[in-house]
């Protein structure tokens, strides 16, 4: 559709609109798929790896129940998704019980969700930088204001969360909920110490407001020790209070079924209750059912540990062709788990602008931009590792190199340039001036 009738009707748009922005993900969908591209750019689980036979064995086992799959349910999600919730949750090391769980659309969704709860216009919602392009998109259509705290390799950094937040009170700006993503984060993968967990807690308590802890990744681990959730640590001291848990099938099962959670007291369940009813009624059924028959049949820890393995593997090319090919000046997290490493390029760098470069050399990333609400981030890219084989991992990351080397070439040379350049005007002043005196 041409860009001018979406215009025409610009007039007539909610102001919510201006703040939202299409992820960088979603409009190159149809390039990153060209035949011939290595895209180190989605976020996609391999679902390559269930196959046809164990699709096939749990669609049957749903077709035995064909009128309630495709039967309207209940808006907080089946008895029996809530059951593998609540298991899934135990293997996680989270205590919860099924009152305590609601099931949506995706993780997606609850975010928009938990926007829509929490959020008036001009709120604040405080973040890690960078954080989760969806969420910034959930968020901005609730135009709040989004209070970026740094991190380092070990998450966000408590002090300067205490700051930002302190800031935003003398100004009057009402921050409402702190949202992290603690483990393997989208986009750096870094995890959050668990002395951090335990102090943004405190926090929360001190400036009374809610966690919201994304959690998606959290079993894709491939080395070290599983850390407490906020939700479990809230717990162990006595609570299921501030900490509003999100967690989902998508990379643990599979994105297709669009199933995800909250986990939250039942005060906040019953706006979000409200809230879906408002957005699509209930999650499908024939979703949930499918999911459940896995869950409950199937060895469902074995398909992750399987999902695991080959994540690592894959993570593994990717560190080890960086480490070979990357310039010196070209630096990378080295995360425990989940689906991206994040990478930071010299400052002069153009994530954004190099882009079309790399795909012309059929490689593709995300830019950094994306992942801040003000346009930081210019200069660091996001890599994803799960979905593309070990030797093409290989390949984009070598194709990658040369198009940054390139880059820094050519900025070497633009820099000798001026140099030569300002030594060619200082000697023509100076015989200027030998010439007028
Ligand atoms: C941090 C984070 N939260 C939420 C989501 C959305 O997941 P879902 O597929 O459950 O909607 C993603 C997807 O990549 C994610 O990375």
């Amino acid at each position: 559709m041409p860009l001018v009738d979406l215009d025409k009707f610009d007039f007539l748009y909610a102001g919510r609109v201006r703040g939202m922005k299409s992820a960088v993900t979603r409009d190159l969908m149809a390039t990153l798929s060209r035949p011939g591209i290595i895209s180190l750019a989605g976020g996609f689980p391999d679902t390559r790896a269930f196959g046809e036979e164990a699709f096939r064995e749990i669609s049957d086992s749903v077709a035995t129940e064909s009128a309630q799959a495709l039967q309207y349910g209940p808006t907080g999600g089946l008895e029996k998704i809530k059951d593998v919730i609540v298991e899934v949750m135990a293997a996680e090391g989270t205590p919860a019980n099924q009152e305590e769980v609601f099931t949506t659309t995706g993780a997606q969704q609850a975010l928009d969700l938990v926007a829509r709860v929490f959020l008036d216009e001009g709120d604040a919602v405080l973040c890690e930088g960078p954080t989760y392009a969806g969420a910034l998109n959930a968020f901005a259509a609730y135009r709040p204001r989004v209070l970026h705290v740094p991190m380092d390799r070990a998450g966000m950094i408590p002090v300067a969360a205490r700051e930002a937040l302190a800031r935003a009170r003398k100004q009057g700006i009402h921050t409402k909920f702190i949202y992290t993503v603690p483990n393997f984060q989208n986009p750096t993968g870094v995890t959050m110490a668990a002395e951090r967990r335990r102090e943004l807690l405190e926090i929360a308590r001190e400036f009374d407001l809610v966690i919201v802890e994304d959690n998606p990744y959290g079993m894709l681990r491939f080395e070290g020790e599983a850390l407490p959730t906020l939700s479990a640590l809230e717990q162990e001291d006595g609570d299921v209070d501030r900490v509003i848990y999100l967690g989902t099938f998508s990379k643990i099962f599979a994105p297709g079924v669009r199933l995800g959670w909250v986990h939250a007291q039942p005060g906040i369940l019953h706006k979000i209750n409200v809230g879906k009813q408002g957005a699509d009624l209930c999650s499908s059924n024939l979703s949930q059912m499918m999911v459940s028959s896995f869950f409950q049949n199937a060895d469902w820890h074995a398909y992750v540990e399987r999902l695991t393995n080959i994540y690592r593997e894959r993570q593994r090319a990717m560190l080890d062709s960086l480490a070979e090919f990357m310039p010196k000046e070209v630096h990378w997290t080295h995360p425990e788990g989940g689906l991206f490493v994040w990478a930071t390029l010299p400052s002069y760098l153009d994530a954004t602008a190099m882009l079309p470069r790399a795909i012309a050399k059929n490689v593709a990333y995300v830019p950094g931009e994306g992942f801040y609400a003000g346009g930081e981030g210019k200069n660091c890219m996001r890599l994803n590792f799960s979905f593309v084989e070990p030797e093409k991992i290989r390949r984009g990351i070598e194709l990658l190199s040369e198009v940054i080397r390139d880059r820094m070439a050519l900025r070497g040379d633009l820099e000798r340039g001026s140099r030569q350049g300002s030594r060619q005007a200082a000697r023509g002043a100076r015989s200027g001036a030998r010439s007028d005196g």
